[in-house]
């Protein structure tokens, strides 16, 4: 554990991570002068004793997505008056027994909505263009004077012209819908809360994949969403069709997008998220072909990463005065 700076209320606050590398020295400076801080340093994650122990006699705790936050953590740490992740998804907090205690959560959305959208963008482009098996060809040197250029040499397929199914249109769907416009795509999309929005076609959940090229996901992970495309979905999606997943791997049947990529029912998927992170041995993802892997890497730009924790600390603060957070968890 980092050292503990001394707070003048007797507040204490546990963060989860040394956010020292993101190269911000004043970043905890408004924590400090609140409460006594204390960073856990240790190599990794602390393990699930390790967060409990630390966030035991916390009054708040600033944690990010591989901190689990479960019922049981919560009701262990009767003074905690605030949760604060560095992320949009809180699918790692129970939020319903934090509303309980009424202890507000606040997560980072907004700050990372573009840099989400261009990953998302970035993956499509990478699976539909193979530029990961582009890259092995020259690196491995099998592109040599004995196999040149020749005219079906990796062929992919173009995003102009194609149709991309949305599946969520809140912020970050709705960024990619833009970029997907610029692209010469027609888009289409389905999202719980029947938002609309210029030059995208509403469609029913089962319209997005039936009609569809490319099917980005851009939904939270919830009780609804968890397993939300499955076999029946890759199958009613367009022979050839294309899979990208940045918003959280529980929502896509892993087992089931696999097996639709050993049969050639899709082209191609590219995932930065995944059921289990990070992506464990003997997933049947990883001997899957034409897949394009990242390790979660949606929001990862310094400038965005910075944003992300800026906010997170205000909302910590902001929660340790009892003040409504900049953004709390509805
Ligand atoms: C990243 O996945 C986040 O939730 O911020």
């Amino acid at each position: 554990m980092g050292p503990v700076d001394a707070g003048d209320e007797g507040l204490r606050v546990f963060v989860t991570s040394d956010l020292g590398v993101l190269g911000l020295p004043e970043l905890l400076t408004p924590i400090q002068r609140v409460a006594a801080v204390e960073v856990w340093t240790g190599f990794g994650p602390p393990s699930p004793a390790q967060l409990r122990e630390g966030v035991r006699d916390a009054d708040g705790l600033l944690c990010l997505l591989t901190d689990r936050v479960d019922g049981a953590l919560i009701e262990a740490c009767p003074r905690l008056r605030v949760i604060s992740s560095m992320s949009v998804g809180v699918d790692h907090i129970d939020v319903a027994a934090a509303r309980d205690r009424g202890i507000p959560v606040g997560n980072t959305p907004g700050v990372l909505v573009e840099t989400t959208a261009d990953l998302a963008f970035a993956l499509l482009l990478a699976a539909a263009r193979r530029i990961p098996e582009a890259d092995r060809e020259v690196r491995e040197r099998r592109w040599t004077a004995a196999r040149p250029w020749a005219p079906d040499m990796l062929l992919g397929v173009d995003l102009h012209g194609a149709t991309l199914g949305i599946v969520g249109l809140g912020p970050i769907g709705s960024a990619v819908a833009r970029r997907a416009g610029g692209f010469g795509m027609r888009v289409v999309a389905w999202t719980r809360s029947g938002r609309t929005l210029p030059g995208v076609e509403a469609t029913t959940l089962d319209g997005v994949f039936r009609e569809s090229d490319f099917v980005s996901i851009h939904a939270a992970l919830t009780p609804e969403t968890r397993g939300l495309v499955g076999a029946r979905e890759l199958a009613a999606m367009r022979p050839g069709g294309v899979l990208v997943n940045t918003a959280r791997g529980g929502i896509v049947d892993e087992p089931a997008l696999a097996s639709a990529l050993h049969d050639g029912q899709l082209r191609a998927a590219a995932l930065d998220v995944f059921e289990r992170e990070p992506l464990p041995d003997g997933s049947p993802l990883l001997g899957a072909p034409n897949l394009v892997l990242a390790p979660h890497i949606g929001s990862a730009t310094i400038g965005t990463r910075r944003e992300m924790a800026r906010l997170a600390v205000a909302n910590l603060v902001a929660g340790l005065r009892r003040e409504p957070l900049p953004h709390a968890v509805a």
